[in-house]
């Protein structure tokens, strides 16, 4: 079953209540940790947290711009403290649930009487269902931001039943996917409330599948061996709302959960690379603009950005003999005829230009991808003519760059590449403290 984005409203509640998200804890720490690994076959970011009763370790796919937290119900969930939410529940409330429904398949978990639902959708296939709202115990490491320290729980954490199929598409054991989107129900958003932690959280990619890198939900330091706190040397812009949903099923009026920034230009080697500016734009129907994500591995541009950004490039690289591309890339150098440097292959620097001339600057490291021993490409990717978002940043733009979204400033603090401070994502000191 898959939802289409204008999904019929069955039940719309039009009672308002004084929320309070219904969040205990046993004790109150200032930042949590999750470890994440990128998955070599996918190229998926993935984590694990502890979910139900007794505890169970569930793998998830690392969703920046996801909704919440959904996982599948299906098969094998079983828990003593799974709780569905009951329709006009302050829970459906914050959860912004329009949908509330029966089932005549249960009880059981993800299949309740009156509970109300929201639409689940996997980022990575585009597909999406109806699924009930329910709570249940959430454990996770909390920290210093220096090493992981004891194991704290959220006795009712808010998710969304998936179902199985929703799963297709995802890497190997993963059971769900992990919301890190702009909602009141994002994992973030939960974290921050159940300890009253500053609504902020950073983002903190492996470029190795050989070694994890992190999310830590609160403030800072975040801090990366040899002991630097990357929280204390970040570039900020303001993250922009798009009004209409970009996810593969939504009620209609959702606002879209995604991380938006107000890129304007582009330039490489500092020369700009012309093209429609228009598309930088989010329009009325919400397409449009550059949004950042986790699912896609590979920054994906519409096409007529994607064809001035590669010829560019090409221009500023035409001593460099080339190689024939390798799909899905279409500028391809040997290896051995670019130079290196620290922050990756000697190649020209691709500025994303934002607003108040702050830039965030695009090294080798981050623009080219090694598609075999000899070969490096431009690691980004045509879009086609009308994707809904003109550019979206993909995972190997961000790998090795601290990404910290403000969610009460609605900001993005980013560090650029962490290699020219000597160190990586994958620095931080796993050794517990607890
Ligand atoms: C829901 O209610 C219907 C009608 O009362 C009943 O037949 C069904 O078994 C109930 N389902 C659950 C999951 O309780
Ligand atoms: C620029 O793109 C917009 C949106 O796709 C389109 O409506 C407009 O006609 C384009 N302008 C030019 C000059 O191509
Ligand atoms: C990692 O943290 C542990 C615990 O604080 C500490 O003993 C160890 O020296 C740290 N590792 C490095 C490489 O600094």
């Amino acid at each position: 079953m898959v939802a289409s984005s204008n999904f019929l409203l069955f039940s719309a509640s039009l009672f308002f209540f004084i929320v309070s998200p219904s969040i205990q804890a046993s004790f109150r720490p200032k930042a949590l940790l999750l470890p994440v690994s990128k998955d070599a076959s996918t190229l998926q970011y993935l984590t694990q947290i502890k979910q139900r009763t007794p505890l169970v370790p569930i793998k998830l796919t690392l969703d920046l711009g996801g909704e919440y937290l959904w996982v599948d119900c299906d098969q094998g969930y079983v828990s003593s403290s799974y709780k569905p939410a009951r329709c006009n529940s302050a829970q459906c409330n914050l959860a912004r649930s329009k949908a509330c429904g029966s089932c005549f398949d249960g009880p059981k978990p993800g299949c309740n009487n009156n509970t109300c639902s929201l639409l689940p959708s996997n980022s990575v296939k585009n597909s999406g269902t109806i699924g009930e709202v329910a709570q249940d115990v959430v454990s996770i490491q909390s920290t210093n931001g220096k090493n992981p320290g004891k194991e704290v729980t959220v006795s009712k954490f808010l998710f969304t039943c998936g179902s199985s199929f929703l799963l297709d598409g995802l890497a190997g054991g993963v059971k769900g996917m992990a919301g890190l989107g702009r909602t009141k129900i994002s994992m973030p958003s939960q974290f921050a409330a159940a300890f009253s932690f500053p609504r902020k959280f950073a983002v903190c990619l492996s470029s190795s599948s050989g070694s994890n890198g992190v999310v830590i939900f609160g403030d800072g330091p975040y801090n990366l061996l040899p002991d630097i706190d990357v929280s204390k040397s970040l570039m900020y812009t303001p993250l922009i709302l798009n009004r209409v949903s970009t996810s593969s099923a939504s009620f209609q009026g959702d606002p879209s959960a995604d991380y938006f920034i107000g890129v304007n230009g582009i330039t490489i080697n500092t020369k700009p690379v012309s093209f429609n500016k228009t598309l930088l734009s989010i329009n009325k129907e919400g397409q449009g603009g550059t949004k950042i994500s986790t699912v896609t591995p590979y920054t994906v541009m519409q096409t007529s950005i994607y064809r001035a950004v590669v010829n560019a490039f090409i221009k500023q690289t035409s001593k460099v003999a080339r190689v024939p591309a390798v799909a899905p890339f279409s500028a391809c150098y040997n290896a051995k005829s670019l130079g290196s440097t620290r922050v990756g292959p000697a190649v020209p620097q691709i500025d994303l230009l934002l607003p108040n001339k702050v830039v965030w600057r695009i090294f080798g490291a981050n623009s080219m991808v090694q598609v075999n021993k000899d070969v490096l490409c431009l690691g980004f990717v045509d879009g086609g003519l009308e994707p809904t978002t003109s550019i979206v940043i993909g995972g190997h733009q961000i790998e090795d760059n601290l990404l910290q979204i403000d969610l009460a400033a609605s900001k993005l603090g980013f560090s650029s590449s962490l290699l020219f401070r000597r160190t990586t994502c994958s620095n931080f000191n796993f050794t517990s403290t607890a």
